[in-house]
């Protein structure tokens, strides 16, 4: 059986239907030949918008000249009210001077460090399944919980369960809600001239979120002072000074890139491993390997997660198959030629982790799952080519290599303690809207092993 795979559209609609279509969902929204071009083309009344397809020009865009091809501004209107200056929205200096800051936090050996954390949070996610064994339960529940714990232990020392950790996430729920990262907006432009409304439930809703996180780095700025902060991420963000300039986060700088820490590292991160527990549903002789491969977990120890190789390959191919962030957009700041076609300043460009992922000229198999392709030739140069999970150049994901401990670590600890198992007739539908989700949520029957 193939991991389920969103219809796709006849390739003419008409503009009408396509955002009728888009509003409903952006992957179902895309005809299928979009899984065979290399570049294509969207003409509406109002922009144009070219979807880079192949490994060179994304390359080129993401690697080669991303000064460029800076983010959409369109895209970040709907998160303006929540994530004010951060680093996943800014460009040019301010942005370089803010990853100047943030990136050594999240480098290898700070891994390490952050490592009894997220091992502590897997724990306390296993623990809470206790009470579900033998149920029907829905895995994004679950996994958001403890991408969410995951990130105030690393981030604060501080469990999902404190008030305002707890506050943030339910807040942060209902933000979503309202107002999804991958708005249409974003690809279906609307002219500079129509003002933007937020909701007043949007302003209101982030206004609380940002009152709750400024407690927390208040609180934190004065252990700095005072001598008795915590060796966590939020203690290293703020004491590291920009190497060129001297300067150091202040307290409200920090209040912006914890929301996006806290916005870009749970969703996706929940997603990933809902996605990869319901294909350990569908092949359990992989979800077998996987529960024999966790006899290894004993101590907390960084060292382990170097036995957990199954898990990480089978969870790289999960990121295959439902890259969280299933499409990017950039905007092109001078004319451009790509492949023949002339891209005028200021175009969208598209660029799509879904489509290049099972792109059907590049990958074997490309719908299939097969965790064992990441030793081919193939999968090895697929790999290096026209993989892209956390995007790639400079402005890659900082969190890529936290993502790759943490999502293997919680899926082989939920595995060595529970078995999942699929309901029939209950398969998840992936829309993508926020992140790539299950469009009814995903059910799985969880057993205690
Ligand atoms: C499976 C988990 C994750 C996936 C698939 C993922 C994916 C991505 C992608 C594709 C981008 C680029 C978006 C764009 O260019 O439009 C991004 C950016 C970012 N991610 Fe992640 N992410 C994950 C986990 C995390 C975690 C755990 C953190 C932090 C704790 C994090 C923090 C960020 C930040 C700060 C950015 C903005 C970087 C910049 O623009 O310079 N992410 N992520």
């Amino acid at each position: 059986m193939i991991p389920p795979k969103p219809p796709a559209r006849p390739d003419k609609v008409s503009l009408g239907r396509y955002m009728r279509l888009f509003r409903q969902d952006i992957l179902s929204a895309q005809p299928a030949r979009l899984y065979r071009a290399w570049m294509a083309e969207f003409k509406t009344p109002f922009f144009r918008s070219f979807l880079m397809n192949q490994p060179e020009l994304v390359d080129e865009v993401l690697k080669q000249r991303p000064d460029d091809f800076p983010k959409s501004s369109r895209i970040s209107e709907g998160l303006r009210p929540l994530l004010g200056e951060s680093v996943f929205l800014t460009n040019g200096e301010t942005w370089k001077r803010q990853r100047r800051i943030i990136d050594p936090a999240f480098e290898g050996g700070r891994l390490r460090d952050t490592f009894p954390a997220m091992w502590q949070a897997a724990e306390a996610c296993v623990a809470r399944m206790q009470g579900q064994a033998g149920q029907e339960v829905e895995v994004e529940e679950i996994t958001s919980h403890a991408a969410a714990d995951v990130i105030f232990r690393t981030l604060f020392s501080l469990p999902i369960e404190h008030e305002v950790a707890s506050q943030v996430f339910h807040q942060f729920r209902a933000y979503q809600r309202e107002q999804p990262i991958l708005n249409i907006a974003a690809f279906v432009p609307l002219p500079r001239w129509i003002p933007r409304f937020h909701s007043r439930k949007t302003k209101a809703t982030a206004k609380t979120i940002r009152d709750l996180i400024t407690q927390l780095t208040t609180e934190r700025m004065a252990q700095i002072e005072a001598g008795t902060a915590p060796n966590d991420l939020a203690t290293k963000i703020m004491t590291t000074a920009d190497p060129k300039t001297g300067d150091r986060f202040s307290t409200q700088e920090m209040v912006d890139q914890v929301a996006i820490f806290f916005l870009a590292g749970h969703e996706t991160s929940a997603s990933a491993l809902a996605w990869t527990l319901y294909l350990m549903a569908l092949y359990p002789e992989w979800q077998e390997k996987l529960a024999a491969e966790a006899q290894v977990l004993g101590a907390p120890e960084f060292s382990v997660m170097s036995k957990l190789r199954l898990s990480r390959d089978v969870f790289r191919e999960a990121l295959r198959l439902y890259p969280p962030v299933p499409m990017m957009v950039r905007q092109a700041t001078c004319p451009e030629r790509f492949r023949d076609r002339d891209v005028p300043k200021g175009s969208q460009i598209v660029l799509s982790p879904w489509h290049l992922h099972r792109h059907e000229r590049l990958w074997d198999n490309p719908d299939g799952f097969d965790p064992t392709r990441w030793g081919t030739e193939n999968g090895k140069k697929c790999q290096r080519e026209a993989y892209m999970p956390f995007s790639a150049g400079a402005r890659v994901c900082t969190g890529a290599g936290f993502a790759m401990v943490e999502g293997p670590l919680i899926l082989s600890m939920i595995l060595r303690a529970y078995r999942v198992e699929r309901i029939e007739g209950r398969d998840p539908v992936p829309v993508a809207h926020l992140t790539v989700r299950s469009k009814d949520g995903i059910w799985l029957r969880l057993v205690r092993r």
